[in-house]
Formats: C-alpha cells, sequence, structure tokens
C-alpha cells in the first residue's frame, strides 16, 4: 500500500505540473500534451504503471479493511475514538470518491465522452502546432471549467484528495517503519503542508478558470470557430477574419 501509494503520490505532483502550465501561453499546455501523445511508449508505459499501482493499492486497501473487521467482528458499543484523525477514519471513503473521479476524469479528458461534459464536443478543438494539427488541450481546460457543476466535483475530488494525503503519506512512513516518537509529529506536520499545497495548486486551476480569469477570450473563439464551421483552427486566426467580417462583411 505504501509503495503504491507513494508512486500515485509521485504521479499526483508531476501532473499538478504539467496542469499548471494553463497559466502560461497557450502552445505551453498544447506543446506539452502533443509531446507526451508523440512518444506512445512512453505514455503506455506510464499508463499500464499507474493502472498497476491503482490496482495493487485498492487490493492492499480491501485486504486491510477486511483484517481489520476480523480482528474485532462485533463494533463497538460506544463510536468514541482515540488518537486517530477524521482522516484516518475515512481513507476507504476517500480513496472511493477519488477512485470514481479518476474515472469521470478519464471519460472528461482523455477519452473525450462530449455526454459527459456538460458542454461541447472537445473532439473537434484541434490547434496548429508545429504546421501540424494536434488537440486544443488548452481550449478543452478552459472550456471544461466553465461548466459550474464539473468545478464543483472537482473540487470535491480535490478536497478528498487532500484529505487521503493528509493521512497516507504519513502513514507511508509509518508502514515503510521509518516512524519514531521524535520524527512522528515531524512527518504528520509536513504531509499537511504538503497535501495542503497540491490541493491549492489543484484548486486554483479550475476555480481561477471559472472566474474567467485565465484564456475567456481564447475559450470563446475556438467555441464560436468550431460553431461556425465545424473544424477548429487557432482562435487567432478566427479573430482576425471576424474582425474582417465586421469591417467587410459577408
Ligand atoms: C485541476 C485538476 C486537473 C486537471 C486540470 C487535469 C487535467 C488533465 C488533462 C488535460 C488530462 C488529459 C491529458 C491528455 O490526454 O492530453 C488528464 C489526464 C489524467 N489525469 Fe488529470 N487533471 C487534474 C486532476 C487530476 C487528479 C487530481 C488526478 C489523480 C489523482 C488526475 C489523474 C489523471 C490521469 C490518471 C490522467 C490520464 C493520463 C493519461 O492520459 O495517461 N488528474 N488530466
Amino acid at each position: 500500500m505504501a509503495i503504491t501509494g507513494a508512486a500515485l503520490f509521485i504521479f499526483a505532483v508531476g501532473h499538478l505540473v504539467g496542469n499548471l502550465q494553463v497559466f502560461g501561453s497557450p502552445d505551453l499546455i498544447n506543446n506539452y500534451a502533443h509531446f507526451l501523445k508523440s512518444k506512445p511508449t512512453l505514455l503506455w508505459g506510464v499508463r499500464l504503471g499507474l493502472l498497476a499501482c491503482v490496482g495493487l493499492h485498492i487490493a492492499s486497501a480491501i485486504a486491510l479493511t477486511m483484517a481489520a473487521r476480523e480482528a474485532r467482528p462485533d463494533r463497538y458499543a460506544v463510536a468514541a475514538t482515540y488518537g486517530s484523525t477524521t482522516s484516518s477514519r475515512y481513507m476507504f471513503l476517500s480513496g472511493s470518491v477519488i477512485l470514481a473521479f479518476i474515472v469521470y476524469h478519464l471519460a472528461h479528458f482523455t477519452a473525450l465522452l462530449p455526454g459527459l461534459n456538460g458542454t461541447m464536443d472537445f473532439r473537434k478543438l484541434t490547434t496548429e502546432l508545429h504546421g501540424e494539427q494536434v488537440a486544443d488541450v488548452y481550449a478543452m481546460m478552459i472550456i471544461g471549467f466553465q461548466v459550474w457543476w464539473v468545478v464543483l466535483f472537482y473540487l470535491i475530488a480535490q478536497g478528498l484528495l487532500f484529505m487521503h494525503l493528509g493521512h497516507g503519506l504519513a502513514a507511508m512512513f509509518q508502514s515503510l517503519g521509518l516512524r519514531n516518537h521524535v520524527w512522528w509529529p515531524r512527518i504528520e506536520g509536513a504531509a499537511r503542508i504538503v497535501s495542503l499545497a497540491l490541493f491549492v495548486g489543484y484548486a486554483l486551476i479550475p476555480v481561477s478558470i471559472y472566474l474567467r480569469m485565465v484564456g475567456a477570450d481564447y475559450a470563446t473563439k475556438a467555441r464560436l470557430r468550431v460553431a461556425e464551421t465545424g473544424k477548429a483552427a487557432r482562435p487567432e486566426v478566427v479573430a482576425v477574419e471576424f474582425a474582417g467580417r465586421e469591417g467587410g462583411g459577408r
């Protein structure tokens, strides 16, 4: 559980760093996404590795829960707890919602299932990079997070990820035999700070997009282009075309 959890945590940090590029120019994140997709061996290696980690992590969680139930088949008469935090008691629940979120997230941004995003067909959002038509991941993220219930679901999942990591990161050290009375309070404090930093980083993306602080004009132009022609192009090109039409008509 600790080792697969550590691998998933490393992915979560790397994924956040990649996603924070949405605060830069559209080409920045589009280039990054295109680079990843142009390396299928690396991409599928990481995907299969992640899938194995998620599977083993869940299998360990089920085994641990069953072992705990076997150790104490009768429920306590009084539901009082001592020495455990709320996060530690709800690990199975928070983990299950995070899993449901990941399934939704993959359908939303990787499989691009149009019926699930509450807005439009993301497959139509493409842009030109180095003379090639590629997926416009920037436009997809901006348009995707202009939908209130999508933002709400992401925030709930990220809140639960914060709770899950707050306990999980510290517990990982204990599972690996690295707990002692001097280091434990420091490990717990560091786990809280790191999980909070991850929460703030992840939450910043949907919130600032929803509040139209990032990319709103770009998204409007990308949408207009798809609505008009059914094809996608660089939104800057659309802007020039629209300006031309306003001056000279169709
Ligand atoms: C604001 C939060 C997030 C944003 C904006 C975001 C964005 C994205 C995007 C755009 C993709 C698709 C990449 C592509 O196919 O080009 C993706 C894939 C993925 N995301 Fe996220 N993500 C977020 C949070 C998370 C979280 C919290 C997790 C897990 C803990 C996660 C796990 C994944 C996984 C497993 C993939 C599939 C990677 C692949 O294609 O192999 N994401 N994400």
